[in-house]
């Protein structure tokens, strides 16, 4: 078949690992016998210099009539890139967040497993590593803090800055719906985390979630408070199986999951809305140091490739090989300098896409 894909490549290292999943993904269509169209869409930094602007209309528009957006990473360094200089609607990651509400993109997965070949990548104890990580974080991607009213302003001399955590219980039970949607199709359970023991928008995710759960009597459910649930991740993370969370608790909890599966470099995710439209993206950042150097890692982005796939392509065969390609090929002992370890043979960013790209069955 023919699917018409986005692809923001984006900032830092997007380039360099947005063409190795494309280099993948034309791999499983050879095999398979389907055939990708690609559409470039500016977004982040490389929007900026080109348009004055992280993300145009037309860019949304062009991402809107895919079947789904395949990206890469934006931003640049906060510190020196003259990006971070511009007022913040105009930065960089303004851009994705404006992509992510305009299409609705409210649910995102965040999967992070712990492959039996990254063992000794992993930073925790063996005997904590060896019970094993298989979790997927259910984060909701439009609302809460990222898009609560803000504001700086300055009170008799004195600058006060105010950010608003708001959610209505609409916009929680579609999120719950689909974290227990996804629990039934794993190990059946699901830990909501949030902060009920201070924020009212908390108690009422826990309310909603409550009622949600009538509909799922098969899934085991919980509430955690999110500082718990932080300490609980690196203490025995093979206790979770769907965390369901809320925007910001989810970005913080997403970054620690992956590093605790021994790099950011190997976590995909994907971002969806009611429809099977969705955008894909790896879970870790442009990397700007590396940009250039061949050190990235492009399988977070190879995984979301594979996700892409599965849910907005629906081709799960396909999705099936490019994951079982990697898992091949880490098998074999290759591996990026990121995740390198004695005995191991290392591969730069677009050899590691053609070893991927090889292995697709
Ligand atoms: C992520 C990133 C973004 C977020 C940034 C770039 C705005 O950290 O996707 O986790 O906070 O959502
Ligand atoms: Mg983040």
């Amino acid at each position: 078949m023919d699917f018409n894909l986005a692809v923001i490549k984006g900032d830092g290292i997007g380039p360099e690992i947005v063409d190795e999943a494309i280099k993948v993904l034309d791999a499983a269509a050879a095999v398979y016998g389907h055939k990708f169209n690609y559409t470039r869409v500016l977004m982040g930094g490389e929007s900026i210099d080109a348009c004055g602007v992280p993300l145009t209309d037309e860019a949304i528009e062009t991402c809107r009539r895919s079947d789904a957006v395949l990206m890469g990473s934006i931003g640049g360094n906060t510190a020196t890139s003259p990006w971070y200089k511009l007022e913040p609607s105009l930065r960089p990651e303004a851009g994705l967040l404006k992509l992510r509400k305009s299409l609705g993109l409210f649910a995102n997965l965040r999967p992070a497993y712990l492959y039996d070949d990254l063992a000794q990548a992993c930073p925790l104890k063996k005997e904590i590593a060896d019970k094993g990580i298989d979790l997927i974080i259910v984060r909701e991607l439009t609302g809460g803090l990222y898009f609560g009213a803000r504001s700086t302003v300055e009170q008799n001399g004195v600058l006060k800055a105010t950010d608003t955590l708001t959610y209505n219980e609409n916009e929680i039970r579609r999120i719950a719906v689909k974290g227990f949607d996804i629990a039934m199709k794993r190990r059946r359970k699901l830990t909501c985390v949030d902060k009920a023991n201070v924020l009212d928008s908390s108690r009422l995710w826990r309310k909603v979630v409550q009622e949600v759960a009538k509909d799922y009597p098969e899934v085991e459910y919980s509430f955690m408070l999110v500082d718990n649930c932080a300490m609980q991740l690196v203490r025995d993370p093979s206790q979770f199986d769907v965390v369901l969370t809320e925007n910001m608790f989810g970005d913080i909890l997403s970054d620690e999951a992956s590093e605790i599966t021994g790099s950011l470099g190997m976590l995909s995710s994907a971002s969806l809305c009611e429809t099977s439209f969705g955008l894909y993206e790896p879970s870790h950042g442009s990397a700007p140091d590396i940009a250039g150097t061949g050190k990235a890692n492009p399988i977070a982005t190879i995984l979301s490739a594979a996700m892409l796939l599965r849910y907005s392509l629906n081709l799960g065969k396909e999705a099936d090989a490019v994951e079982n390609a990697v898992r091949e090929v880490l098998r074999e002992g290759y591996r990026t300098a990121d995740i390198m370890s004695d005995g191991c043979t290392q591969l730069t960013c677009s050899q590691m896409g053609d070893a991927v790209a090889k292995a697709i069955r």
